[in-house]
């Protein structure tokens, strides 16, 4: 989301004149764009914030020119008071719900006085409605924000202290801004929000409409070939969502589902609502509808209270599911959310070893997921350059990275192409016709 959040930041910039440079010592202004769902990713705006005040002194030494430094993001959301304590070169702090506000906060920076514009509000207009209709080409793959915020209130996460309650775009802007990147080239939309299938947007004529029907209606976009959301709650994923994973083609066989540990004991003191049984359940029924469905999660080890038998639950579960890909995590213990302050913290020495068994884990079932995908003739829409030359990479309907031989006159076609060698993170691929070439 915060790839999103960045792109509609250039995008309220550009009236100004400002436009998205690679090279930073170039830039009139830096935006930090931050996330502080972990410690150690809030740690790193600090250590950046202190490269940027070098940059920034660069630019006034040698070429008397003042660059502007901005954080958005969560952090600034949290830690704003901080940020400015810490980092008195940081002239704007912005949350993530009102970064539409940027061009009049930028008005209000004066060099002289070095004042500081802090704005964390939660704002009773709603940015997406303020964003500028407009936009940058975003290339054949594309996130689309349709839900924020989070009222689940898991334990451990501050997501719905930063990024506030959760809230769905109506159906119709969401729609509107999908035949928008549609015709700047995008063929692949991933539908993003910190808890997306609990999206109930204001559909047509009155009525709300879930993720499933959002879907049903993306799908009917000419020239929108796929469709991905990330992230869900297992909670929330209703009889329409599922039924779509059967019966809408231009859906991927690919689900990013947290279930964040395999014991119902921790579940519980998570406050994740949900037992291990009923997530496996769920994704039963998701397998009964779409039987090559990659799983994908999200998994923390060392929640506070966590015991030996606790963990063996959790690699229990993810033996018994087999994913494609995961995410795992040391819990991380997070200013104002209620585990933080719970007794137990596990030692950082048994959160490790815990993390490197899961991770073992894990790693082993993504490369036995990439090996049995071996020989298979399956799309990739090409994306980008590979790494090394006259190499091109693009995804599988699965997410897996694909490399393969080809040039850049592919980008934003959907090829068909064979898996031929797995990797651990990647396939090597060969195409083998050229079909829906633009
Ligand atoms: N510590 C460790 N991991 C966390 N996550 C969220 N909060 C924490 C925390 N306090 C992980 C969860 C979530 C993912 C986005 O980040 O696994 O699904
Ligand atoms: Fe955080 Fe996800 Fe739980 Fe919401 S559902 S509180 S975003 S972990």
């Amino acid at each position: 989301m915060n790839v999103y959040d960045s792109d509609r930041m250039t995008d309220v910039l550009a009236p100004l004149g400002y436009a998205p440079t690679q090279v930073a010592d170039d830039a009139d202004m830096v935006i930090l764009n931050t996330c502080h769902i972990r410690e150690k990713a809030s740690e790193k705006v600090f250590s950046e914030l202190g490269r940027l005040r070098q940059l920034q002194e660069r630019a006034a030494d040698q070429q008397g020119r003042r660059v502007t430094i901005a954080v958005a993001g969560c952090v600034a959301q949290a830690e704003g008071a901080e940020i400015t304590r810490r980092a008195p070169w940081v002239d704007i702090v912005v949350g993530p719900q009102t970064y539409h506000r940027l061009p009049e906060l930028v008005g209000q920076i004066d060099p002289a006085s070095r004042k500081r514009v802090i704005d964390t509000d939660f704002p009773e207009e709603v940015k997406f409605d303020l964003l500028p209709g407009e936009h940058a080409p975003r290339g054949p793959a594309a996130f689309l924000s349709v839900q924020e915020g989070c009222d689940k209130f898991c334990a451990f996460c501050v997501v719905p202290y930063t990024r506030g309650a959760e809230f769905s775009r109506p159906a119709a802007t969401v729609i509107d801004e999908a035949r928008r990147l549609v015709a700047l080239g995008t063929r692949e939309l991933t539908l993003l929000g910190q808890n997306v299938n609990a999206y109930h947007g204001e559909g047509s004529g009155g009525t709300v409409w879930g993720l499933g029907r959002l879907i049903r209606e993306l799908a009917a976009i000419d020239g929108l070939d796929r469709i991905r959301y990330t992230t869900s709650h297992p909670l929330d994923m209703d009889d329409d969502l599922i039924a779509a994973h059967g019966d809408v083609p231009q859906l991927m066989p690919y689900l990013h589902l947290p279930v964040q540990s395999g014991s119902n004991r921790i579940l519980q003191m998570m406050n994740r609502r949900h037992d291990r049984d009923q997530y496996l359940a769920v994704i039963d029924r998701l397998r009964s509808v779409r039987p090559d469905l990659a799983m994908s999660g999200d998994f923390i080890v060392g929640f506070p209270g966590e015991t030996d038998q606790d963990f063996a639950d959790t690699l229990s579960l993810v033996s018994a599911v087999g994913y494609a890909s995961a995410y795992s995590f040391k819990y991380s213990p997070r200013p104002g959310t209620p585990a933080a302050n719970a007794e137990q913290q596990i030692e950082e020495a048994v959160k490790s070893d815990r993390l490197e068994s899961l991770q073992q884990l894990l790693n082993a079932q993504q490369f036995a997921f990439n090996k049995s995908t071996e020989g298979q003739i399956v799309d990739i829409l090409v994306e980008r350059a590979g790494g090394r030359d006259g190499q091109m990479a693009g995804r599988s309907p699965y997410m897996q990275a694909v490399n393969f031989t080809g040039s850049a006159d592919q980008i934003g076609n959907i090829l068909s192409c064979r898996l031929s060698t797995a990797r651990q993170n990647s396939m090597s691929g060969e195409i083998i016709d050229l079909k829906g070439a633009a």
